[in-house]
């Protein structure tokens, strides 16, 4: 049987004796209803780590709206099922108290700079403050020297980025591509709560990356924008929040295509009552 802890006290005298048998230690921090998108960050680590530790904690902190944090789905018998078919060695699921003595102010407050307030950090305020708060302590009680994030939050990745940074840790950051349904629908465990109308218009989202990608290029930034804005806004269920074409390596706006190495293409609206991201990344030469 998989071991599960939820002391904190108990996984850091487990992943000492690992560390003493000079095992190196893989992390997956997820905050449950696991789908392909998690399991694949698991088999990677598990790929590249002697053991891989998957937590599972939905963090208060990080959710801006009361409701959300309430309506996250929770599943966790079913999480623990679907770990024991993989590659997981160990599951860490605590409870609030393991990690906050008081959720309200034991928020770590470190400078992100432009990333803070752009994009998610716009429309979720001090969403990535709550992020940073549990992946420093989540680090800090697993201690790993790999941790491994999906490319699905690609500003998350990059805040995480920064927060190693900032702490001078060790542990490597490791960015996985995106599973997506066979309709090109980001996996997500926010995908659960969509009505089956939402779920029909859902893989519009991706079919906006796509084309805009197709039309780089060939029609400029602006033009590529209102395109994809009115694609994704001609649904009454849709509240968009954003579409950005954005310089992948610090998610600046770009005025000029050839001038980037990398574009990040991301998008960000309400279908219904969910919130759904997703992103590519594209070479623009
Ligand atoms: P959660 O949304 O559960 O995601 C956990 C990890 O899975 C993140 O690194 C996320 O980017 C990755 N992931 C989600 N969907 C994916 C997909 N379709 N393909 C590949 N990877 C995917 O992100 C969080 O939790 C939290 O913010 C957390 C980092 C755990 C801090 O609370």
């Amino acid at each position: 049987m998989l071991p599960i802890y939820k002391n904190k006290i108990l996984l850091t005298d487990y992943i000492s004796s690992v560390r003493q048998a000079e095992k190196t230690v893989g992390f997956v921090p997820t905050m449950g209803a696991l789908h392909d998108g998690h399991i694949s960050l698991i088999e990677k680590s598990s790929e590249e780590s002697d053991i891989t530790v998957c937590s599972i904690f939905v963090n208060p902190t990080q959710f801006n709206e009361t409701s959300d944090f309430e309506k996250y789905p929770r599943m966790i018998e079913k999480d623990i099922q679907i770990l024991g078919n993989t590659n997981c060695s160990v599951i860490f699921a605590p409870d609030s108290k393991e990690i906050y003595t008081d959720e309200s102010i034991d928020l770590i407050d470190i400078k992100l700079g432009y990333l803070e307030h752009e994009l998610e950090g716009k429309f979720r305020p001090g969403h990535f403050k709550g992020v940073v708060s549990v992946v420093k302590r989540l680090f800090d009680i697993v201690q790993p020297d790999k941790a491994f994030f999906g490319q699905k939050d690609y500003q998350q990745f990059m805040i995480i980025k920064k927060m190693v940074e900032h702490f001078n840790l060790k542990t490597e950051l490791i960015c996985c591509p995106v599973i997506r349904e066979k309709d090109g629908l980001a996996m997500s465990s926010r995908n659960l709560r969509l009505t089956p109308k939402e779920r029909d218009f859902a893989p519009t989202i991706y079919q906006s990356l796509i084309g805009a990608k197709e039309l780089l290029g060939k029609s400029t930034i602006k033009e590529i924008k209102s395109w994809a804005e009115s694609l994704l806004s001609k649904n009454d269920l849709v509240e968009l929040e954003y579409f950005e074409i954005r310089n992948a390596e610090d998610l600046k706006p770009v005025k000029d295509v050839n001038e980037v190495n990398e574009l990040a293409i991301l998008a960000a609206l309400k279908v219904g009552k969910v919130r759904l991201i997703d992103n590519i990344l594209v070479k623009p030469h």
